[in-house]
């Protein structure tokens, strides 16, 4: 095995932040620790692999990544558990989604050994900074930018990765009002919806403050072709839940991010003794499940937010509500599952936990 050779530059004592002071109000992805990973590519290898101090990036104003959307980017969360290790969960997985959003957006994939040990270089060093509490965890994002200069329409030939961490208080599942759009859609066939690149969620924001300002949570988004089949939901997908069979949309359309929590909850839920069927579900047939009785439960599953369960779908005009204040059984059991699993409280026999300390 090489041994990557990792610059590890010194902070004086004086320049290193203070710590947050109560988990509790520490909300999310607003503190930011004392450094960061960054990695550089150019004349067609990585090199340069840094942790230094956190600190802005200077760009031409020029880069590609400002003008052509050359970007991407993982999440993903590191969790403090009670023996007093820290979890990684699939972080392998991200690596690889990592690569095919960069394939996706003509820029180099970057060696899963580069991503992944400075990823737990840079925790190691940021031990301090991982939250203790139950709820709390470090929400981590990798990314790349296009850094060359140039004006005319070209991929870059210069890349800088980068990883920085956020201490996070996780969402708490509050239930979700979702306002379906059909006017306007998130991907198409052939596009670059299951990578995460920053247009992707900048196309999505229109609509998210339309949702808002009529007092809903989030978009669900439908298919481009028919605005019909349900796709995902902001930086979540999803389920639907009909008594032991369970919904959710297929991965083998390039129009949804393949989400690593969704992966996981099909398998806990088929160990539960749930039927999963990866099918697509038309907005109509949904709205007529919810008004029989038939569709039961439906959740969200995103790294952010782990598991939210749905409350009700706003679609032509008509709020259809699954449920109103008592979260869904299926949802609650799924959810301490994941959780449990994550934190280290129970044993992991998919062997998804990585430990770094
Ligand atoms: C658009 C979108 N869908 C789904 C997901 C869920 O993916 P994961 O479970 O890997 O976080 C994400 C988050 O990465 C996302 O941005």
């Amino acid at each position: 095995m090489k041994v990557l050779q990792i610059n590890i530059e010194e902070i004086p004592e004086s320049e290193l932040k203070p710590k947050y002071e109560s988990e509790e109000n520490m909300g999310f992805g607003q503190i930011k620790t004392d450094r960061m990973f960054t990695a550089s590519y150019r004349d067609g290898t990585w090199k340069d692999l840094t942790i230094k101090k956190y600190a802005p990036i200077i760009l031409d104003p020029t880069a590609v990544c400002f003008h052509y959307g050359q970007t991407i980017f993982e999440g993903q969360k590191a969790f403090w558990t009670q023996e007093g290790h820290i979890n990684l969960f699939r972080p392998e997985k991200n690596a690889a989604r990592f690569n095919l959003s960069a394939q996706r957006m003509m820029m180099p994939e970057i060696d899963p050994e580069i991503y992944l040990t400075g990823l737990k270089e840079l925790l190691i060093i940021e031990k301090d900074w991982v939250p203790k509490s139950k709820g709390s965890t470090v929400y981590i994002r990798p990314a790349m930018i296009g850094t060359e200069p140039c004006l005319g329409l070209r991929a870059s030939n210069e890349y800088l990765f980068f990883i920085i961490l956020s201490p996070s208080r996780s969402y708490f599942p509050e239930i979700l009002k979702l306002y379906v759009s059909e006017q306007y859609i998130r991907a198409a066939p052939g596009g670059m919806g299951s990578a995460k690149t920053g247009g992707n969620y900048a196309g999505s924001l229109l609509v998210g403050q339309v949702a808002k300002k009529a007092g809903f949570d989030q978009v669900l988004w439908l298919d481009a072709i028919h605005r019909r089949y349900v796709e995902e939901v902001g930086a979540m997908n999803i389920f639907f839940v009909y008594n032991d069979v369970v919904y959710t949309t297929p991965i083998e359309s390039d129009t949804i991010v393949h989400g690593i929590t969704r992966e996981s909850v099909i398998q806990l839920i088929q160990d539960f003794g749930y039927t999963v069927k990866e099918e697509s579900l038309a907005i109509d047939k949904i709205v007529r499940g919810i008004k029989e009785g038939a569709l039961v439960e439906s959740f969200g599953t995103g790294t952010a937010a782990s598991i939210v369960p749905i409350g009700s779908l706003f679609y032509r005009g008509e709020n259809h509500i699954i449920i109103e204040f008592k979260v869904g059984s299926l949802t609650k059991k799924v959810s301490k599952k994941l959780l449990d699993i994550q934190y280290g409280n129970i044993p992991d026999p998919y062997k998804w936990i990585v430990r770094v300390i």
